[in-house]
């Protein structure tokens, strides 16, 4: 009889024990699933573990600009472009304000020496007429070209400060500016010559669309000779060649 009454008090027990966890465990899950929810960050919120990004196995495609149309690497280095590891200034791309080279590079001036004493033989006389300038001098002839032609003539000719190439002292005028140089002898020698000491004429006639200048037969960039002689013999001007745009943004 005694372990008839014990039996039961033990039963009694265990169905006591089994609703007082429940009243504890039941609650405790609820709370803890809501706080996890209400903490998740928006990304992962209606995502299970298993959604998880996987991490990327692809390579990034390159960024737009990081290439020109023909292919060719644009570097940009402290602010200067570089183009197949060829320093570029046009209408689309400048240069700093403080890029001071102090004078034509010692290869631009080697190679001018050079052919200036080739010319020379031919009795043909070359000189610099405009070299390297300061951002500050670009900005005065650009200014005072277009008080005496008029704005949109000065966007033909000249190149507004900071997007000259005669800022990088890789580029010169030679003899005199003016539109029937190239009818001179000196002009004729420099058409026919100057790619042999590695320069271009840099806005050739007709390649207005892609240089963004009127034709220049005087003004010269040295590019090394392989370069200039093969845009000479392709009769691309070097947006053509690499590209690239040249026009103001
Ligand atoms: N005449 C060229 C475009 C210059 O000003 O740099
Ligand atoms: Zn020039």
């Amino acid at each position: 009889m005694r372990a008839l009454i014990q039996n039961e008090k033990l039963k009694k027990l265990t169905i006591l024990f089994a609703i007082c966890s429940c009243a504890i465990i039941i609650p405790v899950a609820v709370i803890s699933g809501i706080v996890r929810a209400a903490s998740a960050s928006p990304e992962d919120k209606g995502k299970t573990v298993a959604e998880k990004p996987e991490p990327a196995t692809e390579t990034a495609p390159p960024e737009d600009g990081n290439t020109t149309s023909k292919g060719y690497k644009i570097e940009n280095i402290d602010g200067v472009t570089f183009v197949d590891g060829i320093l570029i200034v046009n209408k689309t791309y400048s240069l700093p304000e403080d890029y001071n080279p102090g004078d034509l590079t010692e290869d631009t001036q080697k190679a001018f020496d050079e052919m200036q004493e080739a010319a020379a033989e031919e009795g043909i006389k070359l000189w610099v007429q405009s070299g390297f300038r300061t951002y500050d001098r670009q900005e005065e002839l650009y200014n005072r070209y277009a008080n005496e032609h008029g704005a949109d003539y000065a966007e033909e000719y000249s190149a507004r400060p900071g997007y000259s190439e005669h800022q990088t002292g890789l580029s010169f005028d030679v003899n005199e500016a003016g539109t029937n140089f190239e009818e001179t002898k000196e002009g004729v020698w420099i058409d026919e010559h100057a790619h042999e000491y590695g320069f271009i004429i840099r806005f050739p006639e007709g390649k207005k669309d892609f240089t963004g200048y009127e034709f220049e037969p005087w003004h010269l960039r040295y590019v090394g000779k392989e370069l200039a002689g093969h845009l000479r013999d392709s009769g691309e001007c070097l947006e053509e060649y690499l590209g690239i745009t040249s026009e103001y943004k």
